[in-house]
């Protein structure tokens, strides 16, 4: 038995300290922090890695369309320096002893602690806390405890604020950090405790302005401080006589605000917060009281396995940390705020990864991640007229505009499944909540604009007598360019359908605002009979003989591929063997596809047609991406595949711990989070929404004896307990309306409303 609220490191590796960094990142949607040591000075050490939602410098390569921006890495406002006996204290050079390093995930909190002992036989004890609150998104906490374990040494503790700091250089091939990369920060202004910062690289760059509060108590009264201003560094330093066994406690309060947040500059803003002289304490226990309410609805708690258990943690603590729930004018990038990888940009990862996650267990939340595709609609429209389509057109690779930052290279313009996966989440948003007021406001008119696109890069062809979409990218990046890729085109085909649905609701339930709607997007009612042909006479590959769907036109026609030859090291294909050039001619699937959509929409499916696609592809698929894993669990666990399913579990779950696509240096795999919460509910417990109800249809792993966890539906709160024997379900929280359920393998119906609060389904 462990805690399973923490995830410990016991020992202390040099050479594993970044990879770690990631792991034990700290954040809260508007600020992320690699959990790097405080004291580590020079090297990739310096570069620490703190990085702001929203906050982008001017990129290295170039982009497809507008510029290439990548995510900044912003002061280091942990950075302490420490002297014993004038000695520098840093762990690559001290011998360390009872060395940890905690994430508690309970409370949001990062503690190392370790004995140093020094050169000349000096020993201390020391513990660090940190934290970046989520009660207050612009303030985050540091403690370092430093006890003498023998002697009276001279102590020297220097806290500041560093802004002399680079980006990482990552290179793509090998998916890791090199060299320090590019410099964006520019000091504009130093003051007592406060510094401002400049994003240099960009014209309209943003200004960050930070302050820090920081004292020292040792014996029970204050150390007096000196604060010195650098060039690009503000600190306070302390000098004081240890004695052995007695603590020295230093606080430091940072205050953070950019020119994102408001009218007010930044500095003023910082100055204001500081004006509150918060104490800290305090400040730690609001933010363990807001995440004590994150966990109450999103936790899942597992019986039988204390490993799974403290995995699912972490997967979950991460994604809620990541989410920017405070502005709409944002989303979750790839690696969320934990790393350079992907620049900070945006993918269709969002959508069907995370949001499920969000739509499920805070529904403010992935309403404010759907909103900024409503934010980002008129750079869409631009897009697709620039390209001579019509309506709505995402980019594959969004920054905060909107604009396609994908590398010139990659082939974004062809990877368009992204405007239905957009459209797909916010049906699934709708469906969970039943949110009528998002979809008058943002949804229908996404929907429509999207609908409008797909007619046009849809094209009826008069010899095959139906509508082809040609030449795209589906999820499988390495069929590069294909005709009718399966995904892409039921999930066009669901668009249309989705946008259909939302102008008939919207006409019956506000027709005002349906009205209004209609004439600024200029919509005619003739549309939606296009719309229908298409959705009547898409292509869809599918192989009668042995009722095998197809990924694409072709796949039956590519060469075998030889899995063994093409990954001899485990290692990813497209790093270490195959050449890009000759990859489309074989049959070779970098991530789920096919899988992928079998699980987005089950009812479209036999469980023999999706057993069969799985047994397929399965053995044509290299999993070279961190998203493979979690579609292939779903799958498996729904089609009772049980072991199959469990061990994808634990390669989606443990996927950065163990660091398993070899790059988790370079931040976390946020898709790959939001896909072990599915492999959890919607395929070990068996949870999918379809025509507005819940159906719960579980089949546990043999591992677990039980799993609890909380869903938000419909305004009301349920809790889903489920074990081998049973499946319970309590209405927690009711919005008066009745609930209706379909649950268990013979799917019974059920209505949960005030009288009946819990259902129990036996298994027979
Ligand atoms: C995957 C994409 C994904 C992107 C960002 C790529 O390697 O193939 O599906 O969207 O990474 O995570």
């Amino acid at each position: 038995m462990g805690n399973t609220w923490v995830y410990e490191e016991k020992t202390f590796r040099a050479d594993q300290q970044k990879e770690l960094d990631a792991v034990f990142s700290l954040g809260n949607g508007y600020v992320g922090c690699r959990g790097f040591s405080e004291e580590e000075q020079g090297g990739l050490g310096r570069l620490g890695g703190i990085y702001m939602a929203g906050v982008f410098g001017r990129g290295k390569l170039k982009a497809w369309e507008g510029m290439h921006r990548e995510l900044v890495n912003t002061p280091n406002c942990f950075s302490v320096k420490i002297r014993i006996n004038g000695e520098p204290m840093l762990l690559r050079t001290g011998r360390i002893s009872d060395y940890s390093r905690t994430l508690n995930m309970r409370e949001g909190t990062l503690e190392r602690s370790f004995t140093w002992n020094g050169l000349n036989g000096q020993k201390v004890r020391f513990r660090f806390e940190r934290f970046v609150s989520m009660d207050d998104l612009h303030v985050s906490g540091q403690r370092i405890e430093v006890s003498p374990v023998n002697g009276n040494p001279d102590i020297e503790i220097a806290a500041s604020i560093d802004a002399d700091v680079t980006n990482l250089f990552v290179d793509t091939l090998l998916d890791r950090p090199v060299h320090p990369g590019l410099r964006h920060l520019k000091t504009v202004g130093v003051k007592s405790q406060i510094i401002e910062v400049k994003i240099e690289s960009l014209p309209d760059g943003v200004i960050i302005a930070e302050g820090q509060e920081v004292s020292l108590k040792h014996r029970g009264s204050q150390i007096r401080g000196t604060d010195t201003n650098g060039e690009s560094l503000i600190s306070r330093s302390f000098k004081y006589k240890g004695i052995k066994g007695e603590t020295a406690v230093l606080t430091k309060l940072i205050h953070v605000f950019t020119s994102r947040d408001g009218e007010i500059p930044p500095s003023k803003q910082v100055e204001k917060s500081m004006a509150r002289k918060l104490e800290y304490s305090d400040l730690l226990n609001s933010h363990k009281s807001v995440w004590s309410g994150k966990w109450h609805s999103a936790d899942i708690e597992i019986d039988g396995s204390d490993n799974d258990q403290r995995a699912m943690r972490f997967n979950i603590f991460q994604l809620i940390q990541a989410c920017p729930s405070h502005d709409h004018r944002l989303s979750i990038g790839a690696r969320g705020l934990t790393g350079e990888m992907h620049e900070g940009g945006i993918f269709w990862d969002t959508e069907i990864f995370k949001l499920p996650f969000f739509t499920l267990t805070d529904p403010a939340a992935a309403a404010s991640l759907l909103r900024f595709r409503h934010g980002i609609l008129p750079e869409a429209r631009r897009h697709a007229k620039a390209l001579w389509f019509q309506g709505a057109m995402y980019a594959w690779k969004s920054g905060l505009d909107g604009a396609e930052e994908t590398e010139v290279g990659v082939g974004a313009y062809y990877a368009i499944h992204i405007i239905s996966d957009i459209s797909y989440a916010i049906r699934q948003y709708w469906e969970g909540t039943g949110d009528s007021d998002f979809m008058h406001k943002y949804g229908t008119e996404i929907l429509i604009e999207t609908a409008r696109f797909w007619k046009s890069r849809a094209h009826y062809d008069p010899i095959r007598r139906n509508y082809s979409i040609l030449a795209v990218r589906g999820p499988n990046e390495y069929g590069v360019i294909v005709n009718n890729n399966l995904y892409t085109n039921m999930m066009a085909a669901e668009n249309l359908r989705y946008a259909i649905d939302a102008i008939g609701q919207m006409k019956k339930e506000n027709p005002k605002a349906w009205s209004s709607l209609s004439q600024k997007i200029k919509f005619n009612a003739g549309e939606i009979t296009e719309w229908k042909k298409i959705i009547g006479r898409i292509v869809i590959c599918h192989d009668a003989k042995t009722d095998l769907y197809l990924e694409d036109d072709m796949y039956l026609h590519r060469v075998p591929f030889d899995m063994k030859r093409g990954k001899p090291t485990g290692k990813r294909v497209i790093d270490s063997t195959l050449p890009y050039e000759a990859m489309a001619m074989y049959q070779i699937t970098k991530q789920s596809d096919v899988v992928c959509l079998m699980n987005l929409l089950p009812w479209k499916f036999t469980e023999k047609q999706r057993r069969i696609a799985y047994d397929y592809y399965e053995p044509r698929t290299a999993h070279d991406s961190s998203l493979s894993y979690s579609p292939h669990g779903v799958i498996t666990a729904r089609l009772g595949l049980l072991d199959d399913a469990y061990r994808y579990f634990k390669e989606s779950a443990y996927l950065d711990i163990t660091d398993l696509q070899l790059n988790t240096i370079s931040g976390l795999h946020f898709a790959n989070f939001g896909g072990t919460w599915q492999i959890a509910v919607m395929g070990f417990g068996g949870v999918h929404l379809e025509n507005g109800r819940l159906v719960i249809s579980p089949n546990l792993p043999k591992a677990w004896k039980k799993m609890s966890f909380r869903l938000a539906c419909k305004g009301a709160l349920l809790r889903i307990c489920i074990s081998k024997k049973s499946t319970e379900v309590t209405l927690e929280k009711s919005n008066g309306r009745p609930l209706e359920l379909l649950v268990g393998k013979e799917l019974l119906q059920f209505r949960l409303n005030g009288d009946v609060k819990t259902l129990k389904n036996n298994r027979k």
